[in-house]
């Protein structure tokens, strides 16, 4: 090749490449917080925005806790701080539950305990509730959580909100939730909540879908589990429900 077009040539080459660089730059902005579960992780461009919360959405047993577990293991293993909002088992429950997986948290969790007082139990955790109706309690427990973990990138997991819904004031919570988040989110945090299907009614629903930067489905279809994106902040999603599996070694999305 004479030496002006091969000129030409890297010049041509350098150009896609820095073009490149910039469409990269445009579709991803924002951090994110993986899930470590690539087809979705590669679906929401990289993992959740930093600093946004996001409501996983699906009828019992469709894997929502485990899909939070999972979520709290990236975190643990990237060096997020990692704090979980637990209505609905133990402390000691969820971290079983994770050492079955291979993903012992080793300590590194901190436990907002919402659960073991209604079982007259001690909190294994120094964060715990001792009622669910007194919303202010809730907010002073977490603003401890947040100072003590002062300035560092948090994730979030509440599960499940339903069941906070159901032992608070429904008109209370939305408003609260609000707040609840709006905090977080000012503190660097990533935020995902669980809400069970079948049991809230549709306002409600639309409601939480409102407070909320993102919304994933998860469903049993015949004998298949399917999850869908429906909507993330700063994401082009496409909506296609995708088929995943709970085994030994956790969620398998296909
Ligand atoms: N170790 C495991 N291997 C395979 N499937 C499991 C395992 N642990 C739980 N599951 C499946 O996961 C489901 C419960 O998931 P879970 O996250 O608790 O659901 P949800 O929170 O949506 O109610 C159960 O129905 C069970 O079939
Ligand atoms: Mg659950």
């Amino acid at each position: 090749m004479p030496p002006e077009k091969r000129s030409n040539a890297l010049c041509s080459i350098a150009q896609n490449a820095s073009k490149k660089q910039k469409d990269d730059h445009m579709v991803n902005t924002t951090e994110r917080a993986r899930f470590g579960i690539p087809k979705i992780d590669s679906t929401i461009s990289g993992g959740l925005p930093a600093n946004s919360s996001t409501l996983l959405y699906g009828t019992p047993g469709a894997g929502k806790s485990i899909f939070c577990q999972k979520f709290m293991h990236e975190g643990v293993k990237k060096g997020d701080k990692c704090i979980f909002m637990t209505f609905d088992v133990r402390p000691d429950t969820i971290i079983d539950s994770m050492k079955r997986f291979g993903w012992d948290p080793e300590d590194k969790i901190t436990f907002f305990d919402c659960f073991s007082y209604r079982i007259g139990a001690q909190s294994p955790s120094k964060y715990a509730a001792t009622g669910l109706s007194d919303l202010n309690q809730l907010g002073m427990i977490f603003e401890d959580i947040i100072s003590a973990l002062d300035g560092a990138q948090k994730r979030l997991v509440i599960d499940s909100l339903s069941t906070l819904l159901l032992y608070s004031d429904p008109e209370l919570v939305p408003k609260f939730l609000k707040d609840f988040i709006a905090t977080a989110i000012a503190e660097k945090t990533t935020i995902l909540m669980t809400v069970e299907e079948g049991v809230h009614d549709s306002h409600l629903v639309a409601m939480l879908n409102y407070l909320s930067d993102g919304f994933i489905e998860m469903k049993f279809d015949m004998d298949k589990r399917l999850l869908r994106i429906s909507k993330m902040r700063d994401t082009v999603v496409n909506r296609e429900w995708m088929e995943y599996d709970i085994t030994k070694k956790g969620i398998i999305v296909k």
